[in-house]
């Protein structure tokens, strides 16, 4: 893949911005900013994140711009909240630096085929949004969108600190107590400037205000289909704790003859992943637990014994291989050299002929996240290219990485969000199963022994010596 790299020589630090070329396709005309605004420890930080992995993961080049980071590049002279005093007044000309620092950056990436710069700053005075309008809407001729963020709940706040603030680089040498205290002492400085958007003083900006972790939400003269999107996904977003779990369904049966796709049964190992699978859900005792399956054999058959609630989903069905369909990776090899290979040079972008690309998953699967996005505890039960699509939108993978990442049988995979992230973990259940998983060939078109027809009758005689 092509990649542009660009210095900035005129500030106070050099930054090398890195951008692909070409790679997606471009849903936005207009490059655009997205502004954060906000006190300290409202949460800007995990929603620019969270907003550029999902952005990223619909095909939409998106990057955050964190505006402490340059303030820590510009100074490492932070000993205290003194710093933000609002009389500090060579403190404040470091921090307006540091902001058009960034909002050149940010200009500079979007001019070189960016399409959504995230600032994540404090932008809490009408003054410094004046400033960003600016440069960016004036001068860059960019949509402009702020996202502010309102909590008013001392206990999330208090929560946010601990969470993220306090193991800030700011407080290195602070211990946990007089880091919490100095932060929330940051946060009374800002205050004494701080100006919520609002409609009347600021009538011709566009922007939603999201109060306390979503309980309400105002939209202001938002703008086109991207503006739409941030809006709808940001509405459906929440911070309550919970885990999805992810699997495959138990092997099947054409899963033991090296066939892709399909609706068959699950085989006698399939079977027995299913009842397990079970057991390990029952002894989790997870509160709430809804379970979701395609709506194919394999995958309702996994969970015939847990007891949950359950839900089927056509858009979970596996990746449609077209005239592919139930071949083995052999006779693809066979049949359509120049199919096969030309999966190999470009696996998320391919699509089988009659049938669809990774690309094409990721779209089908939007609707799966934005609920997912809603729900508490959920185990869903899919296929191997469906799970790549959801795992790469919670890792934050890219679309290079994301075909080939490693979703093997009968194993669960537990996603916990933590902080900016998600903890993943992998729970193998002690059942064998054959392994599906094609890497990367080094030359395009060739393939692994493994999937090869004398292998594979290999693997059918194993099974079948172990069902009777
Ligand atoms: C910071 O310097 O840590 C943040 C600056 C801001 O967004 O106000």
């Amino acid at each position: 893949m092509e990649y542009l790299t660009l210095t900035r020589r005129n500030s106070q630090f050099q930054r090398k911005v890195s951008i692909r070329i070409g790679e997606r396709a471009n849903y936005v005309n207009s490059p655009h900013v997205i502004a954060m605004v906000g006190l300290p420890a409202r949460g800007k930080t995990y929603i620019s994140k969270k907003l550029s992995r999902y952005l990223n993961w619909i095909g939409i080049n998106t990057k955050v711009f964190n505006l402490g980071e340059y303030r820590r590049h510009a100074t490492t002279a932070y000993k205290s909240h003194e710093f933000f005093r609002q009389d500090n007044k060579e403190a404040m000309a470091i921090r307006t630096q540091c902001a058009i620092d960034a909002l050149h950056d940010v200009c500079l990436w979007l001019e070189c085929g960016g399409e959504v710069a995230v600032f994540d700053a404090t932008n809490s005075t009408s003054d410094r949004r004046r400033m960003i309008y600016e440069m960016v809407v004036k001068k860059m001729g960019f949509k402009l969108f702020f996202v502010e963020s309102v909590c008013d709940d001392p206990q999330i706040i208090e929560q946010n600190i601990m969470e993220v603030k306090v193991s800030s680089p700011d407080y290195k040498n602070m211990n946990m107590e007089m880091a919490l205290n100095d932060f929330l002492l940051r946060i009374e400085h800002y205050k004494e400037k701080y100006q919520p958007l609002d409609e009347t003083q600021e009538a011709g900006l566009s922007f939603m205000k999201i109060y306390n972790t979503g309980e309400k939400v105002v939209v202001h003269k938002h703008e086109g289909h991207i503006q739409s999107r941030i809006v709808y996904y940001l509405m459906n977003i929440h911070i309550t704790p919970r885990t999805i779990y992810l699997t495959r369904h138990g092997e099947s049966e054409q899963n033991l003859e090296g066939r892709i796709g399909g609706d068959s049964d699950l085989s006698y190992r399939g079977k027995l992943y299913g009842a397990a699978l079970s057991q390990y859900i029952q002894q989790q005792d997870i509160p709430g637990l809804r379970v979701w399956t395609s709506w194919l054999k394999r995958t309702i058959q996994t969970v015939a014994a847990i007891q949950a609630p359950q839900e089927r989903w056509k858009a979970l069905n596996e990746i449609d291989a077209g005239i592919c369909e139930e071949m083995t990776y052999e006779e693809i090899a066979e049949k359509y050299p120049e199919d096969f290979a030309a999966r190999d040079q470009s696996k998320f972008t391919y699509r089988y002929p009659r049938g669809e690309s990774y690309e094409d998953l990721v779209a089908r699967l939007e609707p799966v996240i934005m609920e997912l996005e809603r729900q508490g505890n959920v185990l869903v039960v899919s296929h191997q290219a469906v799970l790549r699509c959801l795992l790469a939108y919670f890792l934050d993978k890219s679309a290079d990485e994301l075909p080939y990442l490693h979703v093997p049988l009968h194993t669960i995979i537990k996603l916990t969000p933590v902080a900016y992230g998600c903890k993943v973990e992998h729970v193998k259940l002690p059942i064998d199963a054959v392994d599906t998983h094609r890497p990367k060939p080094k030359i395009p078109g060739t393939l692994d022994e493994k999937f090869k027809r004398s292998s594979s009758s290999d693997i059918m005689k194993e099974n079948l010596k172990n069902s009777s």
